[in-house]
């Protein structure tokens, strides 16, 4: 069972933009809930021609920096390997990741209400696989991960190329994901250049 903080919203909000918008013409799929609409839980708004694996290919055309989300629960340290990293808000200082509803790292995050994230560096390939279970895993004490505690007791992987500290702020279903959104309390750069995820391989900047 998931303990730690609230879940403070159940279902994903979708703004329609359309206060006026009487309850008996939404679209199909919708609930009215005061002013603002949200997407029915479970509803599925998708065109059925619409191909997963098709989709898979072009979400992989996206090009994204990869992380190391990190928590602890009773059993150590845990992380895992994310390219959902957001910056959202500077006053107060957010960011959000989206994390597998199934992940040990979801229960790390919810259990201890911390959560740090690294973002690798072009020579941390290696650590991407380890991270993202393509090779093997890591053990609870990252004892072949080079890291450093943060001011939160959460690990960070040392040599990467910025870092974040944050306490969960927040968390959004969101399909087979959940948006967990983190208070930034610290934050600094490193000295590598960080490597990137496009079509299904690691690349540099260069
Ligand atoms: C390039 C890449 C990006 C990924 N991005 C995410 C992500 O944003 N969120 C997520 O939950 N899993 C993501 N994954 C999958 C996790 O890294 C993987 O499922 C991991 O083994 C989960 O570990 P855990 O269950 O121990 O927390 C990604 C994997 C790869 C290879």
């Amino acid at each position: 069972m998931r303990s730690g903080p609230k879940l403070l919203e159940a279902t994903p909000r979708i703004e329609l933009g359309m206060e006026l918008l009487q309850s008996s013409a939404l679209p199909l799929g919708y609930v009215a809930f005061g002013p603002r609409f949200y997407l029915r839980r479970g509803s599925r708004q998708t065109d059925p021609s619409l191909d997963p694996n098709q989709l898979r290919d072009v979400l992989a055309y996206v090009p994204a920096g990869v992380v190391v989300v990190s928590s602890r629960d009773e059993r150590g340290y845990r992380g895992l390997l994310a390219s959902s990293f957001v910056p959202v808000s500077l006053d107060p200082p957010l960011v959000l990741v989206c994390l597998d509803r199934f992940s040990a790292t979801l229960d790390a995050v919810t259990g201890s209400g911390q959560f740090n994230v690294s973002l690798l560096g072009r020579r941390q390939e290696f650590l991407a696989d380890r991270f993202s279970g393509r090779a093997p895993a890591v053990d609870p004490g990252w004892r072949e991960v080079p890291h450093r505690p943060g001011a939160n007791g959460v690990p960070i992987v040392e040599g990467c190329a910025a870092w974040f500290e944050c306490v969960l702020q927040a968390r959004y279903e969101a399909g087979d994901h959940e948006i967990v959104v983190g208070l930034t309390g610290a934050a600094g750069r490193g000295e590598a250049e960080p490597l990137v995820h496009w079509q299904r391989s690691f690349w540099g900047l260069a």
